[in-house]
Protein backbone atom coordinates (compact mmCIF):
# COMPACT_ATOMS: atom_id res chain seq x y z
CA UNK A 1 0.00 0.00 0.00
CA UNK A 2 1.08 3.54 -0.57
CA UNK A 3 1.37 4.28 2.82
CA UNK A 4 5.08 2.51 3.64
CA UNK A 5 6.50 5.78 1.33
CA UNK A 6 5.41 7.80 3.88
CA UNK A 7 6.76 5.28 7.05
CA UNK A 8 9.81 5.36 4.68
CA UNK A 9 9.92 9.37 5.02
CA UNK A 10 9.36 9.45 8.61
CA UNK A 11 11.88 7.08 9.08
CA UNK A 12 14.31 9.28 7.02
CA UNK A 13 13.29 12.41 9.17
CA UNK A 14 13.75 10.75 12.60
CA UNK A 15 17.25 9.44 11.48
CA UNK A 16 18.19 12.88 10.51
CA UNK A 17 16.95 14.51 13.54
CA UNK A 18 18.57 11.78 15.69
CA UNK A 19 21.99 13.28 14.13
CA UNK A 20 21.07 17.03 15.38
CA UNK A 21 19.84 18.03 11.91
CA UNK A 22 16.95 20.54 11.90
CA UNK A 23 14.40 19.31 9.27
CA UNK A 24 11.95 21.78 7.31
CA UNK A 25 8.90 19.37 7.14
CA UNK A 26 6.92 20.16 4.07
CA UNK A 27 5.68 16.43 3.99
CA UNK A 28 2.58 16.82 5.73
CA UNK A 29 -0.27 18.59 4.73
CA UNK A 30 -1.75 19.24 8.20
CA UNK A 31 -2.59 22.94 8.35
CA UNK A 32 -0.53 24.51 11.58
CA UNK A 33 -2.81 27.58 11.60
CA UNK A 34 -4.40 28.08 14.55
CA UNK A 35 -8.16 27.43 15.42
CA UNK A 36 -10.58 30.09 15.81
CA UNK A 37 -10.63 30.90 19.53
CA UNK A 38 -14.51 31.45 19.18
CA UNK A 39 -14.76 27.62 18.29
CA UNK A 40 -12.24 26.61 21.01
CA UNK A 41 -14.47 28.66 23.70
CA UNK A 42 -17.37 26.80 22.17
CA UNK A 43 -15.78 23.24 23.06
CA UNK A 44 -14.79 24.36 26.46
CA UNK A 45 -18.60 25.50 27.21
CA UNK A 46 -19.69 22.49 25.51
CA UNK A 47 -17.67 19.80 27.90
CA UNK A 48 -19.38 21.64 31.05
CA UNK A 49 -22.80 21.11 29.96
CA UNK A 50 -23.97 17.10 30.76
CA UNK A 51 -26.52 17.65 27.66
CA UNK A 52 -23.49 16.82 25.60
CA UNK A 53 -21.74 13.82 27.68
CA UNK A 54 -23.76 10.74 26.02
CA UNK A 55 -24.49 9.15 22.79
CA UNK A 56 -25.10 10.79 19.66
CA UNK A 57 -27.96 9.52 18.14
CA UNK A 58 -29.35 10.69 14.41
CA UNK A 59 -31.76 13.09 16.13
CA UNK A 60 -28.81 15.06 18.52
CA UNK A 61 -26.82 15.79 14.91
CA UNK A 62 -29.43 17.94 13.25
CA UNK A 63 -28.87 21.08 14.74
CA UNK A 64 -25.61 20.88 12.64
CA UNK A 65 -26.59 19.41 9.74
CA UNK A 66 -29.19 22.06 9.76
CA UNK A 67 -26.73 24.02 9.52
CA UNK A 68 -24.91 23.02 7.35
CA UNK A 69 -27.58 22.82 4.73
CA UNK A 70 -28.44 26.35 5.69
CA UNK A 71 -24.97 27.38 5.06
CA UNK A 72 -24.55 25.33 1.81
CA UNK A 73 -28.13 26.67 0.49
CA UNK A 74 -26.28 30.51 1.49
CA UNK A 75 -23.06 29.53 -0.48
CA UNK A 76 -24.28 27.51 -3.74
CA UNK A 77 -28.38 28.63 -3.74
CA UNK A 78 -29.38 24.83 -3.81
CA UNK A 79 -31.90 23.62 -0.84
CA UNK A 80 -31.19 20.03 0.78
CA UNK A 81 -33.14 18.09 3.40
CA UNK A 82 -30.87 17.98 6.11
CA UNK A 83 -32.73 14.50 7.33
CA UNK A 84 -32.32 12.93 3.86
CA UNK A 85 -29.79 14.52 2.29
CA UNK A 86 -26.92 15.50 5.22
CA UNK A 87 -24.92 13.13 7.23
CA UNK A 88 -22.76 14.18 9.75
CA UNK A 89 -19.38 12.51 9.66
CA UNK A 90 -16.27 12.45 11.47
CA UNK A 91 -13.89 13.65 9.21
CA UNK A 92 -14.89 13.82 5.47
CA UNK A 93 -11.85 10.65 5.29
CA UNK A 94 -14.19 7.96 7.60
CA UNK A 95 -16.85 9.40 5.47
CA UNK A 96 -15.79 8.42 2.34
CA UNK A 97 -14.07 4.62 3.75
CA UNK A 98 -17.72 4.05 4.70
CA UNK A 99 -19.09 5.27 1.81
CA UNK A 100 -17.64 2.99 -0.43
CA UNK A 101 -18.45 0.02 2.01
CA UNK A 102 -22.34 1.29 1.51
CA UNK A 103 -22.31 1.54 -2.07
CA UNK A 104 -20.80 -1.00 -3.72
CA UNK A 105 -20.04 -4.86 -3.25
CA UNK A 106 -16.97 -6.48 -3.32
CA UNK A 107 -15.40 -6.95 -7.06
CA UNK A 108 -17.19 -3.81 -8.21
CA UNK A 109 -15.00 -1.02 -9.44
CA UNK A 110 -13.95 1.88 -8.01
CA UNK A 111 -12.26 4.95 -9.96
CA UNK A 112 -10.24 6.58 -8.93
CA UNK A 113 -7.89 9.38 -10.71
CA UNK A 114 -4.20 8.03 -11.18
CA UNK A 115 -2.74 10.81 -8.64
CA UNK A 116 -5.15 11.03 -5.49
CA UNK A 117 -5.65 11.09 -1.86
CA UNK A 118 -3.80 8.09 -0.80
CA UNK A 119 -6.95 6.98 1.60
CA UNK A 120 -8.65 6.86 -1.22
CA UNK A 121 -6.46 3.42 -2.24
CA UNK A 122 -6.50 2.35 1.01
CA UNK A 123 -10.51 2.66 1.54
CA UNK A 124 -11.40 0.92 -2.21
CA UNK A 125 -8.65 -1.92 -0.56
CA UNK A 126 -10.91 -2.37 2.98
CA UNK A 127 -13.94 -2.28 0.97
CA UNK A 128 -12.79 -5.43 -1.20
CA UNK A 129 -13.26 -2.92 -5.00
CA UNK A 130 -11.17 -3.18 -7.63
CA UNK A 131 -9.36 0.42 -7.76
CA UNK A 132 -8.91 1.69 -11.05
CA UNK A 133 -6.56 4.34 -12.06
CA UNK A 134 -8.05 7.54 -13.86
CA UNK A 135 -4.88 8.79 -16.53
CA UNK A 136 -4.46 12.39 -15.93
CA UNK A 137 -4.27 14.79 -19.31
CA UNK A 138 -2.11 17.67 -19.38
CA UNK A 139 -4.27 20.19 -17.26
CA UNK A 140 -4.04 17.65 -14.57
CA UNK A 141 -7.88 16.28 -14.36
CA UNK A 142 -8.83 12.97 -15.19
CA UNK A 143 -9.51 11.74 -19.36
CA UNK A 144 -12.49 9.83 -19.58
CA UNK A 145 -12.43 8.53 -22.78
CA UNK A 146 -9.99 6.09 -22.69
CA UNK A 147 -11.74 3.63 -20.22
CA UNK A 148 -11.79 -0.39 -20.95
CA UNK A 149 -15.64 -1.24 -21.80
CA UNK A 150 -15.27 -4.22 -19.16
CA UNK A 151 -14.07 -2.05 -16.34
CA UNK A 152 -16.72 0.77 -17.41
CA UNK A 153 -18.90 -2.62 -16.67
CA UNK A 154 -17.89 -3.24 -13.03
CA UNK A 155 -17.55 0.36 -12.10
CA UNK A 156 -20.13 1.53 -9.76
CA UNK A 157 -18.05 4.66 -8.29
CA UNK A 158 -16.04 7.86 -9.19
CA UNK A 159 -14.32 9.69 -6.73
CA UNK A 160 -12.71 13.34 -7.81
CA UNK A 161 -11.13 15.76 -5.60
CA UNK A 162 -11.06 19.51 -6.58
CA UNK A 163 -9.08 21.35 -5.26
CA UNK A 164 -6.66 18.89 -5.55
CA UNK A 165 -4.24 16.90 -2.96
CA UNK A 166 -1.92 16.85 -4.11
CA UNK A 167 -2.04 18.35 -7.64
CA UNK A 168 -3.44 21.46 -6.34
CA UNK A 169 -5.75 21.13 -9.61
CA UNK A 170 -8.87 23.11 -9.76
CA UNK A 171 -11.86 22.20 -11.63
CA UNK A 172 -14.31 24.04 -13.79
CA UNK A 173 -17.95 23.94 -14.89
CA UNK A 174 -17.11 22.48 -18.02
CA UNK A 175 -14.92 19.71 -16.38
CA UNK A 176 -18.11 18.80 -13.76
CA UNK A 177 -20.68 18.69 -16.57
CA UNK A 178 -18.19 16.26 -18.28
CA UNK A 179 -17.69 14.28 -15.13
CA UNK A 180 -21.35 13.89 -14.59
CA UNK A 181 -22.21 13.12 -18.17
CA UNK A 182 -19.82 10.17 -18.01
CA UNK A 183 -21.16 8.86 -14.40
CA UNK A 184 -24.78 9.58 -16.38
CA UNK A 185 -23.58 7.34 -19.51
CA UNK A 186 -22.30 4.46 -17.10
CA UNK A 187 -24.91 4.44 -14.18
CA UNK A 188 -21.39 5.60 -11.87
CA UNK A 189 -22.17 7.68 -8.11
CA UNK A 190 -20.04 10.15 -8.24
CA UNK A 191 -18.07 10.92 -4.77
CA UNK A 192 -16.84 14.55 -4.42
CA UNK A 193 -14.37 15.13 -1.87
CA UNK A 194 -13.82 18.79 -0.95
CA UNK A 195 -12.47 19.50 2.38
CA UNK A 196 -10.15 22.50 -0.03
CA UNK A 197 -13.36 24.16 -0.94
CA UNK A 198 -11.95 27.67 0.32
CA UNK A 199 -8.30 27.22 -0.46
CA UNK A 200 -8.87 29.12 -4.03
CA UNK A 201 -6.38 31.64 -5.33
CA UNK A 202 -7.32 32.09 -9.20
CA UNK A 203 -10.72 31.37 -10.01
CA UNK A 204 -13.96 29.45 -8.09
CA UNK A 205 -14.55 26.12 -6.12
CA UNK A 206 -17.32 24.49 -8.05
CA UNK A 207 -19.75 22.51 -6.03
CA UNK A 208 -20.86 19.49 -8.45
CA UNK A 209 -24.17 19.20 -6.71
CA UNK A 210 -25.69 21.96 -7.70
CA UNK A 211 -25.20 20.68 -12.02
CA UNK A 212 -28.49 19.75 -13.10
CA UNK A 213 -29.47 16.24 -12.33
CA UNK A 214 -26.41 15.66 -10.43
CA UNK A 215 -28.37 15.29 -6.87
CA UNK A 216 -29.56 12.25 -8.57
CA UNK A 217 -26.08 10.25 -8.65
CA UNK A 218 -23.33 12.75 -6.10
CA UNK A 219 -22.32 12.95 -2.56
CA UNK A 220 -19.97 15.88 -1.89
CA UNK A 221 -18.06 15.37 1.37
CA UNK A 222 -16.96 18.44 3.42
CA UNK A 223 -14.25 18.85 5.91
CA UNK A 224 -13.60 21.51 9.08
CA UNK A 225 -9.90 20.34 8.79
CA UNK A 226 -8.56 22.83 6.27
CA UNK A 227 -10.82 26.12 6.04
CA UNK A 228 -10.81 25.88 10.28
CA UNK A 229 -7.95 23.87 11.05
CA UNK A 230 -9.56 21.80 13.02
CA UNK A 231 -7.92 18.54 11.58
CA UNK A 232 -7.64 16.82 14.86
CA UNK A 233 -11.49 17.30 15.66
CA UNK A 234 -12.53 15.23 13.33
CA UNK A 235 -15.59 16.72 12.06
CA UNK A 236 -17.15 17.29 8.42
CA UNK A 237 -20.59 16.03 6.70
CA UNK A 238 -21.97 14.75 3.79
CA UNK A 239 -24.43 16.40 0.90
CA UNK A 240 -26.03 14.58 -1.54
CA UNK A 241 -28.46 11.50 -3.42
CA UNK A 242 -31.10 10.67 -0.09
CA UNK A 243 -30.69 7.10 -1.58
CA UNK A 244 -26.74 7.00 -0.81
CA UNK A 245 -26.28 9.51 2.73
CA UNK A 246 -29.23 6.56 3.75
CA UNK A 247 -27.11 3.54 2.83
CA UNK A 248 -23.87 5.78 4.73
CA UNK A 249 -26.22 6.27 7.46
CA UNK A 250 -26.69 2.17 7.37
CA UNK A 251 -23.00 1.62 7.15
CA UNK A 252 -22.02 3.84 9.92
CA UNK A 253 -24.85 2.73 12.40
CA UNK A 254 -22.87 -0.33 13.65
CA UNK A 255 -19.11 1.47 13.89
CA UNK A 256 -20.06 4.68 15.21
CA UNK A 257 -22.28 7.22 17.42
CA UNK A 258 -21.47 10.15 15.63
CA UNK A 259 -19.01 13.06 16.59
CA UNK A 260 -19.14 14.36 20.32
CA UNK A 261 -21.94 17.28 20.47
CA UNK A 262 -19.50 19.69 21.59
CA UNK A 263 -17.39 19.37 18.25
CA UNK A 264 -20.60 19.50 16.58
CA UNK A 265 -21.25 22.14 18.29
CA UNK A 266 -17.72 24.31 16.97
CA UNK A 267 -18.67 23.63 13.42
CA UNK A 268 -22.12 25.08 13.99
CA UNK A 269 -20.16 28.31 15.05
CA UNK A 270 -17.67 27.95 12.32
CA UNK A 271 -20.41 27.68 9.48
CA UNK A 272 -21.67 30.95 11.28
CA UNK A 273 -18.14 32.66 11.40
CA UNK A 274 -18.11 35.68 8.70
CA UNK A 275 -16.42 34.86 5.15
CA UNK A 276 -13.94 37.28 5.83
CA UNK A 277 -11.96 35.31 8.98
CA UNK A 278 -12.12 32.30 6.47
CA UNK A 279 -10.84 34.41 3.53
CA UNK A 280 -8.15 35.69 5.96
CA UNK A 281 -6.20 32.50 6.44
CA UNK A 282 -6.26 31.70 2.56
CA UNK A 283 -4.51 34.55 2.14
CA UNK A 284 -1.88 33.41 4.35
CA UNK A 285 -1.88 29.73 2.25
CA UNK A 286 -1.25 32.24 -0.96
CA UNK A 287 1.82 34.51 0.58
CA UNK A 288 3.37 31.40 1.46
CA UNK A 289 2.23 29.89 -2.23
CA UNK A 290 4.14 33.19 -3.81
CA UNK A 291 7.53 32.94 -1.55
CA UNK A 292 8.05 29.34 -2.78
CA UNK A 293 7.31 29.87 -6.09
CA UNK A 294 9.55 32.67 -6.64
CA UNK A 295 12.12 31.77 -4.47
CA UNK A 296 12.28 28.37 -7.05
CA UNK A 297 11.39 30.59 -9.91
CA UNK A 298 14.54 32.87 -8.97
CA UNK A 299 16.99 29.51 -9.00
CA UNK A 300 15.52 28.56 -12.47
CA UNK A 301 13.31 26.13 -11.37
CA UNK A 302 10.74 26.08 -14.05
CA UNK A 303 7.42 25.94 -11.27
CA UNK A 304 4.15 27.64 -11.86
CA UNK A 305 1.95 29.27 -9.63
CA UNK A 306 -0.73 26.52 -8.21
CA UNK A 307 -4.56 28.28 -8.06
CA UNK A 308 -5.84 26.33 -5.65
CA UNK A 309 -5.14 24.15 -2.46
CA UNK A 310 -2.41 23.97 -0.07
CA UNK A 311 0.12 21.98 -2.40
CA UNK A 312 2.91 22.38 -5.40
CA UNK A 313 3.45 19.60 -7.12
CA UNK A 314 6.52 19.24 -8.89
CA UNK A 315 7.63 16.81 -11.70
CA UNK A 316 11.53 15.94 -11.07
CA UNK A 317 13.74 15.84 -13.87
CA UNK A 318 13.21 12.98 -16.73
CA UNK A 319 14.31 9.55 -15.04
CA UNK A 320 14.83 11.05 -11.24
CA UNK A 321 13.12 8.95 -8.85
CA UNK A 322 10.50 10.50 -6.39
CA UNK A 323 11.68 8.07 -3.38
CA UNK A 324 15.22 8.47 -4.05
CA UNK A 325 15.15 12.52 -4.44
CA UNK A 326 12.34 13.12 -1.34
CA UNK A 327 15.19 10.95 1.11
CA UNK A 328 18.29 12.76 -0.79
CA UNK A 329 16.63 15.97 0.15
CA UNK A 330 15.96 14.93 4.27
CA UNK A 331 19.65 13.74 4.47
CA UNK A 332 21.12 16.75 2.17
CA UNK A 333 18.85 19.79 2.02
CA UNK A 334 16.91 19.27 5.85
CA UNK A 335 13.45 19.25 3.99
CA UNK A 336 11.21 16.71 3.72
CA UNK A 337 8.85 16.46 0.68
CA UNK A 338 5.74 13.57 -0.31
CA UNK A 339 7.69 11.28 -2.65
CA UNK A 340 4.89 11.43 -5.60
CA UNK A 341 4.12 7.72 -5.70
CA UNK A 342 2.68 7.76 -2.24
CA UNK A 343 -0.39 9.27 -4.40
CA UNK A 344 -1.09 6.40 -7.06
CA UNK A 345 0.86 4.97 -9.96
CA UNK A 346 0.51 8.62 -11.78
CA UNK A 347 2.99 9.81 -9.00
CA UNK A 348 5.79 8.53 -9.85
CA UNK A 349 8.83 11.28 -10.58
CA UNK A 350 7.20 13.45 -8.80
CA UNK A 351 7.30 14.97 -4.97
CA UNK A 352 4.82 17.18 -3.61
CA UNK A 353 5.45 20.47 -0.99
CA UNK A 354 3.04 20.91 1.60
CA UNK A 355 2.97 24.66 2.13
CA UNK A 356 2.52 24.30 6.11
CA UNK A 357 5.95 26.74 7.14
CA UNK A 358 5.62 30.82 7.36
CA UNK A 359 7.01 31.86 4.07
CA UNK A 360 10.68 32.46 4.93
CA UNK A 361 11.06 29.00 5.75
CA UNK A 362 9.38 27.96 2.46
CA UNK A 363 11.65 29.91 0.45
CA UNK A 364 14.32 28.84 2.02
CA UNK A 365 12.91 25.08 1.33
CA UNK A 366 12.82 26.01 -2.72
CA UNK A 367 16.25 27.13 -2.56
CA UNK A 368 17.16 24.41 -0.83
CA UNK A 369 15.45 21.71 -3.25
CA UNK A 370 16.30 24.00 -6.28
CA UNK A 371 20.17 23.13 -5.44
CA UNK A 372 19.53 19.59 -5.44
CA UNK A 373 17.96 19.70 -8.18
CA UNK A 374 20.92 21.58 -9.96
C1 LIG B 1 -8.30 15.20 -0.32
C2 LIG B 1 -8.43 15.02 1.15
N1 LIG B 1 -9.52 14.43 1.64
C3 LIG B 1 -9.68 14.26 2.97
C4 LIG B 1 -8.73 14.68 3.86
C5 LIG B 1 -8.98 14.45 5.32
O1 LIG B 1 -10.05 15.25 5.71
P1 LIG B 1 -10.67 15.03 7.15
O2 LIG B 1 -9.71 15.58 8.14
O3 LIG B 1 -11.97 15.80 7.09
O4 LIG B 1 -10.90 13.58 7.31
C6 LIG B 1 -7.57 15.29 3.40
C7 LIG B 1 -6.52 15.70 4.34
O5 LIG B 1 -5.43 16.08 4.01
C8 LIG B 1 -7.41 15.48 2.01
O6 LIG B 1 -6.32 16.07 1.51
Amino acid sequence: MPESVFLLMDRAKSAARAQGKRVIDLSIGASDLPVPGELIAELESAARDPATWGYCLKSCTMRFLEEATRWYAGRFGLELDPSTQALSLIGSQEGLAHLLLAVADPGDAVLIPEVAYPSYWGAAALAGLEAVPLKLGEDLLPVFEELDPGVLERARVIVLNYPNNPTAALADRAFWARALAFAEAHDLLIVHDNPYIDMVYEGEAVSPLVLEGALERTVELFSFSKSFHMGGFRLGFALGNAEAIAALEAAKAPVDFNQYLGIQRMGIAALRLPPDRVLRDVQVFRSRRDALVEAMQGCGVPVSRPKASMYLWLKLPEGMDDVRFALRAVEHAGVALAPGRGFGPGGHGYVRFALVQPPEVLAEAGRRIAALLD
